[in-house]
C-alpha cells in the first residue's frame, strides 16, 4: 500500500452487516425481493398504511436486537482507535452494529432503527420497543405521529453538508458492502476522487460503481475488511 493517509472516510452499506444475519436489500433474497419499497420505505407508503410500515420496522428492530457486530465492524473500530490519522464512518445502515463494535466517529446518513421520530414536533429519541400509530410523542404529547427515525426514499439524508465537506477533505475513501445503486451515497466515490482521494472498494462482488475505484477487493466483509485494515495499520 503506497503513501501514508491522514484522513480516511469509510462508506458502509448493508453488505457489512450481512454476516451478522441482517438482510441486504438487493441480493437474491434481499428485503426488496420480499417487500415493495414503495409500501414500506416511502412517506407515501407510511401515509397509506401505517400498520404495515410499523410491522416492517418492528420486525427489523427485533432482528437487530438479536444480532451482533462481526469481524468487519470490529476491524473498522480498531482502525479508528489505532490509525494515526482521522477515520470517519458514513453508514447507509440503520443498524447500530458499528457502535456496538466500538466505532464512535460515525454518521448515520439514513437514520437509525433504534431511534423514533415524532413527525409532528420533530423530536427524535432512542427507541427499542415496537412502534405503532397508537403511541403519543413523549415530547409534544400528540398521538399518531411516531415513526422510525429512518430516512425513506424521497427524503433528505442526514448531515449531507458535513458529509460533502469530509469527502472533499479525505485522502482515502473506502466503500464497504454497498451496491452503489442509491444516491446520494452512490455518488460519494466520484466526489472523493474529484478531490484527489485514493478510492478502494471492499465488496462481495463488483458494485455498480466498481470502475470508479482505483483498488478493489472482492469477498466476504469478515475476510477482506480485517485484511485491508491490517494492511493500513502496518503502513
Ligand atoms: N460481504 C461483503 N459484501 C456483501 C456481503 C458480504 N457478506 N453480502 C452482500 N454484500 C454486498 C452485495 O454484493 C451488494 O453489493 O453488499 C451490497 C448490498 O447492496 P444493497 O442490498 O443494495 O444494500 P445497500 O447498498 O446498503 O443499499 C443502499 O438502499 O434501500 C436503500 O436505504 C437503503 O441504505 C440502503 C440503500
Amino acid at each position: 500500500m503506497s503513501g501514508n493517509f491522514e484522513r480516511v472516510v469509510i462508506l458502509s452499506g448493508a453488505g457489512i452487516s450481512a454476516e451478522s444475519g441482517l438482510g441486504t436489500f438487493r441480493d437474491k433474497d434481499g428485503l426488496w425481493t420480499k417487500y415493495d419499497l414503495n409500501d414500506v420505505a416511502t412517506p407515501e407508503g407510511f401515509a397509506r398504511n401505517k400498520p404495515l410500515v410499523h410491522a416492517f420496522y418492528n420486525a427489523r428492530r427485533k432482528g437487530l436486537l438479536k444480532a451482533a457486530p462481526n469481524a468487519a465492524h470490529a476491524a473498522i473500530a480498531q482502525l479508528e482507535t489505532q490509525f494515526k490519522g482521522d477515520v470517519l464512518v458514513i453508514t447507509q445502515n440503520v443498524d447500530d452494529l458499528h457502535e456496538r463494535a466500538g466505532s464512535r466517529n460515525l454518521i448515520h446518513m439514513h437514520g437509525e432503527l433504534l431511534r423514533a421520530l415524532c413527525a409532528l414536533c420533530g423530536e427524535s429519541r432512542p427507541w427499542v420497543e415496537d412502534l405503532s400509530e397508537h403511541l403519543s410523542c413523549p415530547s409534544c404529547g400528540k398521538t399518531g405521529y411516531m415513526r422510525p427515525d429512518v430516512v425513506w426514499f424521497g427524503e433528505m439524508p442526514y448531515r449531507m453538508d458535513e458529509i460533502y465537506d469530509r469527502l472533499a477533505a479525505c485522502d482515502l475513501f473506502v466503500s464497504i458492502g454497498t451496491s452503489g445503486t442509491v444516491y446520494p451515497a452512490a455518488g460519494f466515490v466520484a466526489e472523493a476522487r474529484a478531490h484527489g482521494a485514493q478510492t478502494v472498494e471492499l465488496n462481495l462482488e463488483p458494485s455498480e460503481g466498481v470502475t470508479l475505484f482505483q483498488r478493489r477487493h472482492h469477498g466476504p466483509a469478515t475476510k477482506i475488511v480485517p485484511e485491508y485494515v491490517s494492511e493500513l495499520l502496518d503502513l
